[in-house]
Protein backbone atom coordinates (compact mmCIF):
# COMPACT_ATOMS: atom_id res chain seq x y z
CA UNK A 1 0.00 0.00 0.00
CA UNK A 2 1.55 3.03 -0.99
CA UNK A 3 1.75 6.19 1.61
CA UNK A 4 -0.76 8.22 -0.33
CA UNK A 5 -3.06 4.84 1.06
CA UNK A 6 -1.88 5.40 4.72
CA UNK A 7 -2.44 8.73 4.87
CA UNK A 8 -5.67 8.24 3.75
CA UNK A 9 -6.22 5.69 6.65
CA UNK A 10 -5.31 7.99 9.43
CA UNK A 11 -7.92 10.56 8.02
CA UNK A 12 -10.64 8.56 8.22
CA UNK A 13 -9.70 6.23 11.45
CA UNK A 14 -12.45 7.93 13.79
CA UNK A 15 -15.11 6.93 11.81
CA UNK A 16 -16.67 3.32 13.56
CA UNK A 17 -16.40 1.00 10.52
CA UNK A 18 -19.86 1.18 9.77
CA UNK A 19 -21.51 1.38 6.66
CA UNK A 20 -23.08 4.70 7.61
CA UNK A 21 -19.85 6.36 8.11
CA UNK A 22 -18.68 5.68 4.37
CA UNK A 23 -20.00 8.50 2.77
CA UNK A 24 -19.00 11.02 5.77
CA UNK A 25 -15.70 9.23 5.40
CA UNK A 26 -15.34 9.99 1.64
CA UNK A 27 -16.15 13.46 1.97
CA UNK A 28 -13.83 14.14 4.58
CA UNK A 29 -11.19 12.28 1.67
CA UNK A 30 -12.31 14.42 -1.06
CA UNK A 31 -12.25 17.71 1.22
CA UNK A 32 -8.29 16.90 1.60
CA UNK A 33 -7.34 15.53 -1.70
CA UNK A 34 -9.83 17.10 -4.00
CA UNK A 35 -10.48 13.15 -5.52
CA UNK A 36 -10.84 9.74 -4.00
CA UNK A 37 -7.54 7.99 -4.68
CA UNK A 38 -7.27 4.27 -5.82
CA UNK A 39 -5.39 4.34 -2.58
CA UNK A 40 -7.72 5.72 -0.50
CA UNK A 41 -10.77 3.49 -2.02
CA UNK A 42 -8.30 0.56 -1.05
CA UNK A 43 -7.87 2.10 2.59
CA UNK A 44 -11.66 2.98 2.91
CA UNK A 45 -12.55 -0.61 1.52
CA UNK A 46 -10.38 -2.34 4.23
CA UNK A 47 -11.09 0.25 6.95
CA UNK A 48 -15.45 -0.62 6.40
CA UNK A 49 -14.80 -4.10 5.29
CA UNK A 50 -16.51 -3.36 1.70
CA UNK A 51 -15.04 -5.01 -1.51
CA UNK A 52 -13.52 -2.01 -3.33
CA UNK A 53 -16.35 -2.49 -6.02
CA UNK A 54 -19.09 -1.45 -3.08
CA UNK A 55 -16.80 2.02 -2.34
CA UNK A 56 -16.25 2.73 -6.23
CA UNK A 57 -20.75 2.35 -6.43
CA UNK A 58 -21.12 4.88 -3.94
CA UNK A 59 -17.89 7.46 -5.01
CA UNK A 60 -19.99 6.60 -8.57
CA UNK A 61 -23.56 7.79 -7.13
CA UNK A 62 -22.38 10.80 -5.38
CA UNK A 63 -21.49 13.73 -8.12
CA UNK A 64 -19.65 15.29 -5.44
CA UNK A 65 -16.92 12.91 -5.22
CA UNK A 66 -14.37 12.53 -8.04
CA UNK A 67 -12.01 9.73 -9.18
CA UNK A 68 -9.03 12.31 -10.41
CA UNK A 69 -6.57 14.55 -9.18
CA UNK A 70 -7.80 17.91 -9.72
CA UNK A 71 -5.61 20.43 -11.52
CA UNK A 72 -3.53 23.35 -9.84
CA UNK A 73 -6.92 25.24 -11.75
CA UNK A 74 -10.34 24.29 -12.06
CA UNK A 75 -12.80 26.10 -15.02
CA UNK A 76 -16.01 25.51 -14.10
CA UNK A 77 -18.32 26.81 -17.40
CA UNK A 78 -21.99 27.63 -16.89
CA UNK A 79 -24.28 25.75 -19.12
CA UNK A 80 -27.30 26.91 -17.59
CA UNK A 81 -29.87 28.70 -19.83
CA UNK A 82 -28.89 32.04 -19.44
CA UNK A 83 -25.49 31.67 -20.38
CA UNK A 84 -26.25 28.70 -23.14
CA UNK A 85 -28.10 31.09 -24.83
CA UNK A 86 -25.60 33.14 -24.95
CA UNK A 87 -23.21 31.19 -26.27
CA UNK A 88 -21.63 29.36 -23.34
CA UNK A 89 -21.58 26.30 -25.26
CA UNK A 90 -18.95 28.00 -28.02
CA UNK A 91 -17.03 29.15 -24.52
CA UNK A 92 -16.69 25.38 -23.39
CA UNK A 93 -16.16 24.25 -26.89
CA UNK A 94 -13.01 26.41 -27.54
CA UNK A 95 -11.91 25.20 -23.94
CA UNK A 96 -11.99 22.08 -25.03
CA UNK A 97 -9.90 22.37 -28.53
CA UNK A 98 -7.07 24.74 -26.64
CA UNK A 99 -6.86 22.61 -23.55
CA UNK A 100 -7.35 18.98 -25.71
CA UNK A 101 -9.13 18.04 -22.85
CA UNK A 102 -12.97 17.25 -22.52
CA UNK A 103 -14.96 18.24 -19.01
CA UNK A 104 -14.13 16.09 -16.14
CA UNK A 105 -10.68 15.73 -17.78
CA UNK A 106 -7.14 17.64 -16.46
CA UNK A 107 -4.81 19.10 -18.71
CA UNK A 108 -1.51 16.16 -18.22
CA UNK A 109 0.72 19.14 -16.83
CA UNK A 110 -2.04 19.17 -14.32
CA UNK A 111 -2.43 22.84 -14.77
CA UNK A 112 -6.07 22.93 -15.43
CA UNK A 113 -9.57 21.03 -15.19
CA UNK A 114 -12.32 21.63 -16.91
CA UNK A 115 -15.93 20.99 -15.80
CA UNK A 116 -19.62 22.33 -16.56
CA UNK A 117 -22.32 23.50 -13.86
CA UNK A 118 -25.69 24.36 -14.38
CA UNK A 119 -26.02 27.72 -13.16
CA UNK A 120 -23.60 29.95 -11.16
CA UNK A 121 -26.00 32.36 -9.94
CA UNK A 122 -24.65 34.93 -11.76
CA UNK A 123 -27.22 34.96 -14.79
CA UNK A 124 -27.27 38.46 -15.56
CA UNK A 125 -23.13 38.17 -16.11
CA UNK A 126 -23.86 35.41 -18.80
CA UNK A 127 -22.10 34.02 -20.37
CA UNK A 128 -20.18 33.16 -17.03
CA UNK A 129 -17.60 30.76 -15.92
CA UNK A 130 -15.96 30.13 -12.61
CA UNK A 131 -11.96 29.59 -12.18
CA UNK A 132 -11.39 28.58 -8.93
CA UNK A 133 -13.12 31.26 -6.73
CA UNK A 134 -13.16 33.81 -9.61
CA UNK A 135 -16.02 34.53 -11.32
CA UNK A 136 -15.73 35.97 -14.89
CA UNK A 137 -18.77 37.72 -16.89
CA UNK A 138 -19.85 38.56 -20.19
CA UNK A 139 -17.27 36.15 -21.53
CA UNK A 140 -15.77 36.57 -24.95
CA UNK A 141 -13.64 34.36 -26.69
CA UNK A 142 -10.81 37.02 -26.73
CA UNK A 143 -11.35 37.56 -22.94
CA UNK A 144 -11.43 33.60 -23.06
CA UNK A 145 -7.98 33.65 -24.57
CA UNK A 146 -6.69 36.12 -22.07
CA UNK A 147 -7.66 34.11 -19.09
CA UNK A 148 -5.88 31.06 -20.35
CA UNK A 149 -2.58 32.80 -21.05
CA UNK A 150 -2.96 34.40 -17.20
CA UNK A 151 -3.31 30.61 -15.55
CA UNK A 152 0.26 29.77 -17.61
S1 LIG B 1 -27.30 30.32 -16.25
FE1 LIG B 1 -25.19 30.80 -16.14
S2 LIG B 1 -24.99 31.85 -14.26
FE2 LIG B 1 -27.04 31.24 -14.32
Amino acid sequence: MSTNASNSTDSFCNFEPKREYLVPALQEVQERDGYVSEAAVEALAKHFNLSKADIYSVVSFYAQFKFTKPGKHTIKVCQGTACHVRGSGNLLKALKQRLGIEEGQTTPDGLISLEHVACLGACALAPAMVVDDKVYGRLTLPELEKILKELK
